[in-house]
């Protein structure tokens, strides 16, 4: 059956289509892995639950009928989630002060067919075939047929020819097509959109705990329907999933957008990064309340409110992530006469500034954004899903006059301090981080 339809694929025009997305790897075909490495398929026969190399889908193959999707997915995160650089430095520390003991934790997540095909470890990826370099790819999310635990991701593979699917109802020559209702479902997301510390039980990242608590958990508003169209807030995304499928009226997007504008531009990937910014600017709205008191004090209140995520924001890597309130206060010569939140010239956030954002306690009691250190948690205040939090600045105005307050939500996928780190240990220097404006208000105050 699979072998006729490969056939019937190879004498179709679109057969010249050759994968998703620029591919920075080797094109060998999955099937010549299988085997090919003997030691590797020793250890899988001795581990439960390991598969043989090869034993899951490359996306190129996918790619002939799914071109669009798969077009999608290359720009997502997922796709990126081992090469990516940004990710990289982190896991390999991580490696190095724990001798070891976090690469399969970290790549169960990052590069799943990898860990689950016995080509992790070596820590460095020098095992890895083509497939398993794809991060997490079609055919991982499309051969899971049931979760175990709802942490460090419990998916349970089952790869092969059935692929499982939010419909069911098409047909393809090249593979079954299953229902399953778990691909519908944010449980099938949050399994690994949920990262405990495996000794201290820290929660590292929490989205799916908070998703299930807050209102958009209890009235069924999933992850997909935000995060599987194009655009912020429960969108429609008309077409056919595969070249020869049916015209849907809601086709799945593939892109998974989030906060990640700053990486996207520096893969290339532009449009991705506008989506990204989109999605940033749909989440918050920002408000003031000015009081002018008679000692020439202005009371400042910005309340910032969360009105577009499902979730709290930031969410994920919210130790790397960061929010924070830019405020300044100018006269009518345009003076600034109050400034919080300002980036100094070495591309640092003031460190006075009032932040949105967790980091970790470690044994020491020191706080810390390496999730491998956690005992604790060290600082957490960020803006729950439909709901929002309040700052009252208290600013001395020099003299009468007119003034004007600005005030910005700013937003960084990561911090500039986590890059200076990379550098310092590893030599790279990565491009400045590039902050986001997620919204602004302004006012006119007269003393
Ligand atoms: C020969 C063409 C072809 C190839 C190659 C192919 N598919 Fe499909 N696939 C289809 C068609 C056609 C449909 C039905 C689409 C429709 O009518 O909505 C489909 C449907 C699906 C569905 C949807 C199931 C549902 O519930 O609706 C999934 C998931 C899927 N394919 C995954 C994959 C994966 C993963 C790969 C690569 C390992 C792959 N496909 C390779 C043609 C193909
Ligand atoms: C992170 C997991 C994940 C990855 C990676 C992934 N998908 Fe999906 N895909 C899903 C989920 C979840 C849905 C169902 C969304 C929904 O509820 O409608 C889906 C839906 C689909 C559908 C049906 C779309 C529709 O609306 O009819 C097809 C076809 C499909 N995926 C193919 C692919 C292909 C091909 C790739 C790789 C290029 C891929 N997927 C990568 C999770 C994934
Ligand atoms: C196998 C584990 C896994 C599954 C399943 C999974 N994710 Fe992810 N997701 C990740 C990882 C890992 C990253 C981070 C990759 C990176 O930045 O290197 C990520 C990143 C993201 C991002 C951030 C994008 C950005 O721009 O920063 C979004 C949004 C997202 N996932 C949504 C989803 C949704 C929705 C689902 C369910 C349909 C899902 N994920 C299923 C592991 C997973
Ligand atoms: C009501 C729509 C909505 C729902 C439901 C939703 N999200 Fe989001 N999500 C957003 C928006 C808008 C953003 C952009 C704001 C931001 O980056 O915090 C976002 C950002 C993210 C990010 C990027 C992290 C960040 O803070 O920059 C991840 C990861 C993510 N969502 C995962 C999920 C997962 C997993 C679920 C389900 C458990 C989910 N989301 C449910 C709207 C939603
Ligand atoms: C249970 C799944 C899971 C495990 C285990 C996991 N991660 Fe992640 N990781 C994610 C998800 C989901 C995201 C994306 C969250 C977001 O977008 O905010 C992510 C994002 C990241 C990022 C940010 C990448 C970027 O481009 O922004 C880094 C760095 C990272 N993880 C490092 C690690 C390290 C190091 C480990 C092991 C100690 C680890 N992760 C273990 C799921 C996991």
């Amino acid at each position: 059956m699979k072998h006729l339809a490969l056939l019937v694929m190879s004498v179709l025009p679109f057969t010249f289509f050759i994968g998703c997305g620029d591919i920075n790897t080797t094109k060998e075909q999955p099937a010549a892995n299988a085997g090919k490495d003997a030691a590797a398929v020793e250890t899988t026969s001795e581990k439960p639950g390991l598969h043989e190399p090869g034993a899951f889908e490359d996306p190129t193959v996918c790619s002939h009928c799914h071109r669009e999707i798969c077009e999608e997915w290359s720009r997502s995160m997922h796709a990126n989630a081992w090469t990516d650089k940004w990710y990289q430095p982190d896991y390999i520390q991580a490696h190095q002060e724990t001798d070891g003991a976090t690469d399969l934790l970290c790549g169960a997540c990052h590069a799943p067919i990898a860990a689950r095909t016995g080509q992790l470890p070596p820590a460095d990826g020098s095992k890895f075939d083509a497939t398993s370099r794809r991060g997490i790819s079609c055919d991982f999310c499309h051969t899971v047929t049931g979760i175990e635990q709802m942490y460090n991701m419990g998916h349970v593979s089952t790869p092969g020819n059935v692929k499982n699917g939010p419909r069911g109802d098409g047909k393809s020559l090249y593979h079954e097509v299953k229902y399953s209702e778990l691909h519908t479902k944010a449980e099938f997301c949050g399994s690994c959109h949920m990262v405990i510390h495996p000794t201290t039980g820290v929660h590292i990242i929490d989205t799916w705990d908070d998703w299930k608590n807050n209102e958009y958990g209890k009235q069924g508003v999933t992850c997909q329907d935000c995060h599987m169209t194009p655009t912020p807030g429960v969108g429609k995304n008309p077409g056919r999933s595969a070249l020869m499928g049916k015209k849907r009226e809601n086709r799945a997007f593939h892109g998974f957008i989030g906060g990640s504008s700053y990486v996207q531009d520096e893969l290339g990937n532009h449009k991705q990064a506008e989506m990204s910014r989109e999605f940033l600017r749909a989440a918050a709205e920002v408000k003031l309340a000015d009081n002018v008191m008679d000692d020439g004090t202005l009371e400042l209140k910005v309340d910032v409110h969360n009105v577009g995520a499902g979730h709290k924001i930031p969410t994920g890597t919210t130790y790397i992530r960061i929010m924070w309130l830019q405020v300044e206060v100018t006269d009518s010569a345009g003076k600034v006469v109050y400034s919080s939140g300002h980036i100094d010239n070495k591309n640092h956030v003031d460190p006075d500034a009032v932040f949105f954002r967790v980091l970790f306690r470690d044994a020491e009691g020191n706080l810390t954004g390496k999730s491998w250190r956690a005992h604790g948690i060290g600082y957490d205040r960020r803006i729950p899903a439909n709901g929002m939090d309040s700052e009252t600045y208290r600013i001395a105005l020099p003299g009468k006059g007119e003034y004007k307050a600005t005030t910005r939500l700013m937003y960084r996928s990561m911090t500039q301090q986590s890059l200076d780190d990379i550098a310092k240990r590893t030599g790279e220097t990565l491009p400045p981080v590039v902050s986001v404006e997620m919204a602004a208000a302004q006012t006119t105050v007269k003393l």
